[in-house]
Parts: C-alpha cells; sequence; structure tokens
C-alpha cells in the first residue's frame, strides 16, 4: 500500500508508524492493518458500482468491529455467513437491512435470530432451507426478503478447495437439471418468502473474468426463463466475490473499476437481448479488500543451515495465524522489516514454531545471510483469511490486529491470553 516505506534505518513504517515500534508495543506475531488502505479499497469498490449497485464486504476474509464500522462509514454492506458473524456485524451497529446471511446449513436458531433483526436477503442454498427459511419467517409473522444461490456448472480456475460453481461440490442448487428453476417455483410459492433474486459465487483468488462472465450470462439466462414462466422479473442478482489479489510478483489484479465495467456491460447486454429490466447488481468481494491491506509480523528465533538444502528460519507463529500455506500451497513473499542489510541473500524457508513439519509459512525466499534471531520479517498480503481462519494449534494464542492510520497505532483485536485458552476448560 501507499502508506508503507521505508525509513532512514530502513525499518519498514506503516501509516508513518516503524515496525520495529508496532512489535515493541504490541508484541510479536502480530497483524498489522492499514485502516486508511483498507477505506481507500472499499470506497473504491463502492465508487466503481455507484448508486445503482450494492457492495457486500465478505466477513468471512477479516471481521472484527472497527472493520464493520468502517465498512458502515464507507457505505458497504456485509456478507455474513454464521451467527457469530451476524452478532459481530449488530454489536458494531451495522445496520440489519445492509446484511445477508449466507451458509450452506444455516441452523434455525441462526435463521430466526436474523429474521428477527430483520436481515436484508437470507441466501437461501438448498431445498430445505427453502421450506426451513419459509417456516420460520412465517413463524415470526415477517415476509423475508431471500435470493437462491444457484450454481452455474463454470470452472474456477483456482484451488480446488476454493472453487465453487462447479457441480460436484456442495454450494448451491445447481442450474443443470432444472433444479434451480425447480426452487424459484417452490420460493415463490411461499407467502412468508419475499424473493428478490438469485445469487452466484464461482470461487475465490480468482484472475480470469471470463468465468465471471459466462455466470453473469447464465444468471440472467435463468432471469428471463423466471419471467417466461411466471411473469416474475426478479429485481436483484448477486455476482459473488472472488477477485484475486496479488500475493506475489506474479500475480496481477484487476481493479474494481474493470469489474464493474465488465459485468454491467455484460448484464446490460444479456437483459436487453431478452428484454429483461436490469436487475440491481451486488458483488460480495472479501479478500479484494482487505487481502492487500495487513501483513503480519513476526521475529525470528532460531536459523538451522542445512548444507546444500536450504536455511530453515523459524518464527513465533506459523500455521496457527497464517494456515494458507499449508492448506492451499499458497505462496507468500517476507522481506527482514527491522532493518537494511547489504549481506548475501540466503535461500530460506520461513517456518513457524508448531509441532509438525507442514508448518509452512513461506515455502521459498531469499533473506539476506546475517538473519539472526530477534530480525523481524513482515509478510505482506495476510488481512484476508489468516486471523479469520487462525487457530489455537499447540494451544498458541492468536495474535492480535492492530490498525494504524494517520501515525496511531490502535488495537482492533486484542492478543489471546493463556488464561482466555484456559477459560474453556472445565474439567
Ligand atoms: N461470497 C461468498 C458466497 C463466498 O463464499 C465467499 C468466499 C465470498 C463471497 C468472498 O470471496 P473473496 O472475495 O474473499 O474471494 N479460505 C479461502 C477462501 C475461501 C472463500 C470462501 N468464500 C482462502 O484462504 O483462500
Amino acid at each position: 500500500s501507499e502508506t508503507v516505506t521505508r525509513d532512514e534505518t530502513g525499518t519498514l513504517t506503516v501509516g508513518g508508524i516503524p515496525a520495529t515500534r508496532i512489535a515493541e508495543e504490541f508484541g510479536t506475531p502480530v497483524y498489522v492493518m492499514d485502516e486508511t488502505d483498507f477505506r481507500a479499497r472499499a470506497r473504491a469498490w463502492r465508487t466503481a458500482f455507484g448508486p445503482d449497485a450494492d457492495v457486500f464486504y465478505a466477513g468471512k476474509a477479516f471481521l472484527s468491529r472497527a472493520v464493520v464500522r468502517w465498512l458502515h462509514e464507507e457505505g458497504l454492506n456485509l456478507d455474513v455467513c454464521s451467527g457469530g458473524e451476524l452478532a459481530t456485524a449488530l454489536s458494531a451497529g451495522m445496520p440489519a437491512d445492509r446484511i445477508a446471511l449466507h451458509g450452506n446449513n444455516k441452523s434455525p436458531r441462526e435463521i430466526r435470530r436474523a429474521i428477527e433483526a430483520g436481515v436484508g436477503r437470507i441466501v437461501l442454498d438448498s431445498f430445505q432451507e427453502i421450506v426451513r427459511v419459509a417456516h420460520i419467517a412465517r413463524e415470526l409473522g415477517t415476509r423475508q426478503k431471500v435470493q437462491i444461490r444457484i450454481t452455474v456448472g463454470v470452472e474456477a480456475h483456482t484451488h480446488e478447495f476454493i472453487a465453487t460453481a462447479h457441480e460436484d461440490q456442495k454450494f448451491g442448487i445447481p442450474l443443470a437439471g432444472g433444479q434451480a428453476a425447480e426452487a424459484v417455483r417452490r420460493a415463490l410459492q411461499l407467502d412468508s418468502l419475499e424473493l428478490i433474486g438469485v445469487h452466484s459465487h464461482i470461487g475465490s483468488q480468482i484472475f480470469d473474468m471470463s468465468g465471471f462472465e459466462v455466470a453473469a450470462r447464465r444468471v440472467v439466462g435463468l432471469l428471463k426463463s423466471i419471467r417466461d414462466e411466471h411473469g416474475v422479473e426478479l429485481p436483484e442478482i448477486d455476482l459473488g466475490g472472488g477477485l484475486g489479489i496479488a500475493y506475489t510478483s506474479d500475480d496481477d489484479p484487476r481493479e474494481p473499476h474493470e469489474i464493474a465495467k465488465a459485468l454491467n456491460e455484460i448484464v446490460t447486454r444479456e437483459c436487453e437481448a431478452a428484454r429483461l429490466r436490469t436487475p440491481r447488481i451486488s458483488v460480495e468481494p472479501g479478500r479484494a479488500i482487505v487481502g492487500p491491506t495487513a501483513f503480519t509480523l513476526y521475529e525470528v528465533g532460531t536459523l538451522k543451515p542445512l548444507e546444500g538444502l536450504r536455511t530453515y528460519v523459524s518464527v513465533d507463529g506459523g500455521m496457527s495465524d497464517n494456515i494458507r500455506t499449508a492448506l492451499y500451497d499458497a505462496e507468500y513473499s517476507v522481506s527482514l522489516v527491522s532493518r537494511t542489510s547489504d549481506a548475501e541473500p540466503m535461500l530460506c524457508r520461513v517456518v513457524g514454531k508448531h509441532c509438525e513439519s507442514g508448518d509452512i509459512v513461506v515455502r521459498d525466499a531469499f533473506l539476506p545471510a546475517d538473519l539472526a534471531p530477534g530480525d523481524l520479517l513482515g509478510v505482506p498480503a495476510t488481512g484476508a483469511y489468516c486471523r479469520s481462519m487462525a487457530s489455537n494449534y499447540n494451544h498458541v494464542p492468536r495474535p492480535p490486529v492492530v490498525a494504524v492510520r494517520d501515525g496511531e497505532a490502535r488495537l482492533i483485536v486484542r492478543r489471546e491470553t493463556e488464561e482466555d485458552l484456559l477459560r474453556l476448560d472445565v474439567g
């Protein structure tokens, strides 16, 4: 981000604050989030899509009360996928009608809570759920706005675990075999549901726009067949999240305005051809907003040079604060941030402190040969799916999140303590 620079000693500074000072004040490991950058990215999405569309930030990427407030102030809506995310959103004052509830197996409690709070939409993911949500809404005497999540049958080019629109996976109702059409038929028959649109999310960390374009075409195709069969034009479509970010310099992400332009053009064109009113579009970026805005700061503990192989550099965190390398073979970069060094580069593998050999933070990295215990390393682009997927493996407390803005650093999520860990033990 623009606010990350090096000062005269070679120390990395973010928002005017040296990494060394953040480490002293908050300890390591720590996620350092650039609030200015977060707000700028959120605003860029908002501006790109304009007043006739909605941007729902996907809370699963990273959620805290501070983040909910920033989003609220920047005019974004929020996608939540559990009771916990919903509770966080509501407790930080996000208006319920700007919240969407997702999930392939929402519990009756979560559904009830969402309807009682007045969420703007519930995205229905299965035939059972259509009936379940209708039933709870009827009990509560309301008519709940819903969308139906469909799977359009696109193979998104990303890691298998995070691709979601091909047929053989758990999300959504397949367009194929008329299943989505049947789901629409059922939802339209239920008085306690107001079907406002259809939803498609094709996967995550995607660079190629063609998958979104195919999805948009198929979604509009379904709107057309709904109009032809029922005489109703559904007013909204949601095209999900999934835009990739640069983890290393090899990645070339699309900008929000390019995405907005491409999606608007294709939806408008397809709707004109089908003589449909253009629906209101919404999108659900998570990673693209928060991913680049944070880095993880670690302290080097030990170095183990293995002759002819590489040097293993152990840091004070690992797979409990970033599972993505182990889980998806994700690639990250890393650099020495507490000083500069003129030493020769050496091939390293940055590993964590966990009792597992797959506990890798950065598989291959060149770091200066004079690297020593006590040096600080920064791993960029850890804003998304790192703190939110953090665990307590080996009873390691989860790191804090520090937000930096205009020369001030403040805690937005505190570090877990051993007391926090022990509090759950009842024996
Ligand atoms: N909307 C829906 C319905 C989703 O399931 C997701 C992500 C998003 C939006 C946001 O996608 P994004 O813009 O952040 O790509 N843990 C994985 C990513 C899982 C994504 C799950 N769903 C990772 O670390 O790469």
